[in-house]
């Protein structure tokens, strides 16, 4: 759907140079201390008021988690300030939108027993993200996650009942790397032929957001992204290296896309303006008559 980035030898040798001198000063353990430590993390909170929500789902609550990359600066161990902030949020539902590792699916099988762990009460659910195909061997994490509880979107969705309210959740392979990307493939199952056979929500997950207009369009009021890291170094010239960003928060109509800046990093053990974080989206319904 989206042409895959692909960069030149030179620049490819350059990153790994850089990423093995970062891990002979200890990048992993200097990346931990100060990103992943539950005083460093960052919370963010994002109100999403929807029109007509039912009483049920009023503080219904998504936490998105986006771009572990596990790999040269994360591994086993590293996600204790990732699970006491889920602890203190007791989220309804985890998202995770992707970008698990940084070199091949190898990288996040270790932390198989930590991820386990970090659970929505309601459910979890996931989608790939482009360093996740390296290889071909993603099926590898589906097969070890989904016993611990974890669903992956894959082009498909799934309906989460929360009393009589009804919340879809749908997901696609990632935009640039996924074989088959299908957006309509991956809503279909959750749009009856009648309007009153809709859920009362539906949650997008896509690991980049460029796909987001397409969920709007299709009646998605929330689509979760990553990918971007945030920009990782909001700097001058840095900022511009890594995938282009959108924004935290870009409003599309009825619709909301949220992209996260990810727990982990590419390259260097480096963010520079750019915390890592943790979001979590809070449901309530829209005052009317506020214009529409
Ligand atoms: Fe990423
Ligand atoms: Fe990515």
């Amino acid at each position: 759907m989206i042409a895959p980035r692909r960069f030149s030898r030179l620049r490819i040798a350059a990153f790994a140079a850089i990423e093995r001198l970062a891990v002979l000063l200890g990048g992993r353990a200097i990346y931990r201390r100060r990103h992943l430590r539950r005083d460093r993390l960052h919370v963010r909170e994002e109100w999403i008021e929807v029109p007509d929500l039912p009483a049920e789902l009023e503080g219904f609550s998504v936490a998105h988690l986006s771009d572990l990359h596990a790999g040269p600066f994360l591994g086993r161990g590293d996600l204790a300030g990732v699970r006491s902030v889920l602890e203190e949020l007791r989220p309804d539902v985890v998202c995770w939108t992707g970008d698990f590792v940084v070199h091949g699916i190898h990288n996040v099988m270790p932390l198989q027993e930590e991820l386990a762990s970090l659970v929505g009460a309601r459910a979890t659910y996931a989608v790939f993200g482009n360093h996740d195909y390296l290889h071909r061997e993603e099926w590898r994490f589906v097969e070890v996650m989904e016993p611990a509880g974890w669903r992956f979107l894959r082009n498909a969705s799934e309906l989460l009942e929360v009393g009589a309210a009804r919340v879809g959740f749908c997901g696609i392979e990632d935009p640039e790397e996924g074989k088959v990307v299908d957006v309509e493939g991956a809503v279909r199952g959750l749009l009856g032929a009648e309007a009153d056979e809709h859920p009362d929500l539906i949650v997008a997950l896509s690991h980049g957001p460029r796909a987001a207009p397409e969920f709007a369009a299709r009646g998605a009021q929330v689509v979760l992204a990553g990918h971007s890291h945030g920009t990782q170094v909001d700097l001058p010239l840095l900022r511009d290296l890594g995938p282009s960003h959108p924004g935290l928060r870009v409003e599309l109509g009825g619709t909301t896309l949220v992209v996260s800046r990810g727990l982990g990093v590419i390259g260097a053990p480096l963010r520079v303006g750019v915390p890592a974080e943790v979001v979590v989206l809070r449901f309530r319904t829209a005052p009317r008559g506020g214009g529409g």
